[in-house]
């Protein structure tokens, strides 16, 4: 559905199945914090035939105006996150040309350059004792060519993640730089598992690895509003972390980082494995959604305060049994990704 502010006249495209069915909402717009009013009463409106009646049995009222909730929360926040935010532009705009076999180093470089601050930590990346180029590395177009375009692409994509991801999040209790090496850590580790498995999928596992909490972000200040009642079904009802966001919310993070990767067209093998990365028998057997769950349920990073209760998310029953590999043998290569992990953070300051 395409909307437009009535105050600044800013155009935003919503997915119809990110609404709540059968209600009026009022949004915020982005831009300038206008309210947005959207009827979504009409089923033309919304492209669904589908709408409960309106005062229907008392038993049903609870879950559904529940779902109403939740569907709202979801809805606003996607279409506050609807635009590119600008530090992931130079990243598309990177992936764009690389995807072209006539790509020219000279033409990476003016992109990059466009941002001085991406630059700056491409420069710290490729320099860093994880590349072994010695801090030789110049400028951005020397960087393509000692490292390759394949490479370039991963150190663009760390560059440009690395400040948005390393926000510091009070509601989950996780510390500056924190999401982001936990994001590297999983990145690293969900690619080194798929090489032998499937290497086609390496670039999507790097990529999904990066982004796959990015969602925790959005919903911070919202777990922050509802710590007590997370904390409360944490502890005495013995969820996992990400079973008490879900019910607390009506939705969890991995949902909502696989629906935002859906907005921005990332490839939908990213987008797919993000959204089963806590559950992935529910993938289809999706191989890249298996290995991102293990390699994630394995990050020691992974335990925020908030996390660390005892609500880790676990490992998937029958998930290693599916990637066909040992946990012994899984302790190795984890190590192995944390020595990855300091080398490239330790140029960053992270
Ligand atoms: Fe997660
Ligand atoms: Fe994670």
């Amino acid at each position: 559905m395409k909307i437009q502010c009535p105050h600044c006249q800013k155009r935003y495209r919503i997915k119809d199945e990110k609404l709540p069915v059968g209600k009026s909402i009022q949004i915020p717009c982005p831009s300038c914090k206008g309210t947005i009013v959207l009827d979504l009463t009409r089923p033309d409106r919304q492209g669904r035939q589908t709408i409960p009646a309106p005062g229907g049995p008392a038993t049903d009222m609870p879950a559904a105006a529940a779902a109403d909730e939740a569907g709202r929360l979801e809805s606003e926040l996607l279409l506050q996150w609807e635009e590119l935010p600008p530090m992931l532009e130079v990243l598309v705009k990177i992936r764009q040309i690389l995807q072209n076999p006539d790509a020219s180093l000279k033409k990476v470089a003016q992109v990059v350059e466009t941002d001085p601050g991406i630059a700056a930590r491409i420069l710290k990346i490729a320099n860093s004792a994880f590349y072994g180029l010695s801090g030789n590395v110049s400028s951005v177009q020397h960087a393509a060519v000692v490292l390759g375009f394949q490479t370039l692409e991963d150190v663009v994509t760390m560059a440009s993640t690395s400040d948005f991801l390393g926000k510091k999040l009070d509601g989950y209790g996780i510390g500056a730089g924190d999401l982001w090496r936990h994001a590297l850590t999983v990145a690293i580790g969900t690619r080194k598992l798929v090489l032998s498995k499937d290497p086609k999928l390496e670039n999507d596992a790097f990529s999904a690895g990066l982004f796959h909490d990015l969602g925790k972000i959005m919903l911070d200040p919202f777990i922050r509003e509802n710590q007590v009642e997370l904390q409360r079904r944490i502890e005495e009802g013995g969820r996992p972390w990400v079973t008490a966001e879900r019910e607390v919310l009506g939705f969890d993070h991995a949902h909502l980082t696989a629906s935002l990767c859906e907005n921005w067209n990332f490839p939908p093998a990213q987008s797919q494995a993000i959204r089963y990365h806590h559950y992935p028998a529910r993938s289809q057997a999706n191989l890249l959604s298996y290995a991102l769950h293990v390699v994630d349920a394995l990050s020691a990073m992974h335990i925020s305060p908030a996390e660390g209760t005892g609500a880790a998310p676990p490992l998937e029953e029958g998930a290693l049994d599916f990637l066909g590999i040992e946990l012994a043998g899984l302790t190795e290569m984890m190590e192995e990704v944390a020595v990855s992990v300091d080398q490239i953070t330790g140029e960053m300051g992270a």
